[in-house]
């Protein structure tokens, strides 16, 4: 089976790279091999789904209502799609859940009590933060901090895709900002904590990462250099690139860090494309639903450390190959050193 599952991930890892491929029919190539590797995991295993059932169960019953027994978690992104999924899950596994999405102010108590009220907590606390903005980083992880200094779990999962092209207050593309820049600091914000609870940090990636051959800085910036789908598959790879400064950092302090491909999901990340919105929305035949999309993200929340491997990016909650230059130190460290050298 495990020849099987590798077979399907190699063509995924070889579909993906086509970056001349329209989005909208990228969407379908990618979800068929992804039916198939969750049709070969389901007829020979456990389910993901019942696997993540199973976990959310014990934790439940193992711990207690102490409020110091219960695993923080701080999450971006998590009032729609996969973000959503993920806090009701956990939240239903009795963790405590800070929350920072990009939410008008006079949304933020009827959002945070639907949430507390369709997984019975409540302890989920919804933040505003914008990533494209540091301020707005810095007054979010005060609010958070104030309130809690245990932070066990912090998940990097808000994103954007596709977008015309926009910049953020210093100049940089509003992709690179929002997916890379804005999360490179929170992380950063929070790794004091994260190292004093031995924590977790889990971030969502995706699969189009496959497609970057070279970090060209300049596409940070340029306008001539964008490209809609090149510019957001860029700023997965710096992110997983940061998952592997993070992990040669911070391992030896029992910090933890993964990546995540949750699959090809119907959710509103395809707004901005109008073919990829109007199939995805109209002809969701073979995408996952946000709740299957979610699986990975909570098995990594919710599964012992010492049986997941840190540095490693999971599909399906499997550890798979990601892009090779990933592993290059040279590319690594230059992309490491000029986001260190922006004082973000
Ligand atoms: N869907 C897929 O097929 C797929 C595939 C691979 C990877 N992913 C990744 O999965 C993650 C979740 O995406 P999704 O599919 O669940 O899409 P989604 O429903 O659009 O969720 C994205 C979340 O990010 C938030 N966000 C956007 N801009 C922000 C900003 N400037 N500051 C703070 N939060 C911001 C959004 O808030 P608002 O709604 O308020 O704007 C939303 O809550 C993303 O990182 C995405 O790249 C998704």
């Amino acid at each position: 089976m495990g020849d099987f599952k590798d077979a399907i991930i190699k063509r995924q890892m070889f579909f993906s790279e086509w970056d001349f491929l329209p989005s909208y029919l990228a969407i379908y190539v990618l979800s068929i091999f992804e039916l198939f590797y969750n049709l070969i995991n389901n007829i020979f295993g456990l389910s993901k789904k019942d696997k993540v059932e199973n976990l959310i169960q014990e934790i439940k019953n193992d711990i207690s209502d102490e409020k110091q027994n219960r695993k923080t978690v701080v999450i971006t992104g998590g009032t729609s799609g996969i973000g959503k999924e993920t806090v009701i899950s956990l939240a239903k596994a009795n963790y405590i859940i800070y929350i920072g999405d990009k939410i008008e102010e006079e949304k933020i108590n009827e959002i945070q009590f639907n949430l507390r009220k369709e997984s019975r907590n409540e302890d989920i606390y919804l933040e505003y933060i914008d990533l494209s903005r540091i301020d707005s980083i810095n007054s979010f992880v005060e609010k958070v901090k104030k309130n809690n200094e245990k932070i066990d779990i912090l998940i990097c999962n808000a994103g954007i895709m596709n977008i015309p092209y926009q910049i953020d207050e210093k100049g940089f593309e509003m992709q690179t900002s929002v997916n890379y820049f804005g999360h490179y600091k929170l992380i950063h914000l929070f790794i004091e904590n994260l190292k004093t609870s031995k924590g977790k940090i889990i971030i969502v990636s995706s699969v189009v990462h496959y497609q970057v051959k070279e970090i060209d800085v300049e596409a940070f910036k340029s306008r001539e250099k964008y490209r809609k789908l090149g510019n957001y598959a860029l700023s997965k790879i710096c992110l997983m690139m940061l998952m592997k400064d993070l992990d040669e950092k911070y391992s030896s302090s029992g910090v933890q860090v993964y990546s995540v491909h949750p699959g090809v999901v119907c959710t509103s990340l395809y707004q901005y494309d109008f073919l990829s919105n109007f199939f995805v929305t109209n002809f969701p035949i073979a995408l996952k639903t946000p709740k299957d999309g979610s699986l990975t993200s909570i098995y990594l929340a919710l599964e012992k450390s010492e049986n997941l491997k840190s540095g490693k990016y999971y599909f399906e909650c499997d550890a798979i190959p990601y892009n090779p230059l990933i592993d290059n130190k040279d590319v690594r460290n230059k992309l490491m050193e000029y986001t260190k050298s922006l004082n973000l």
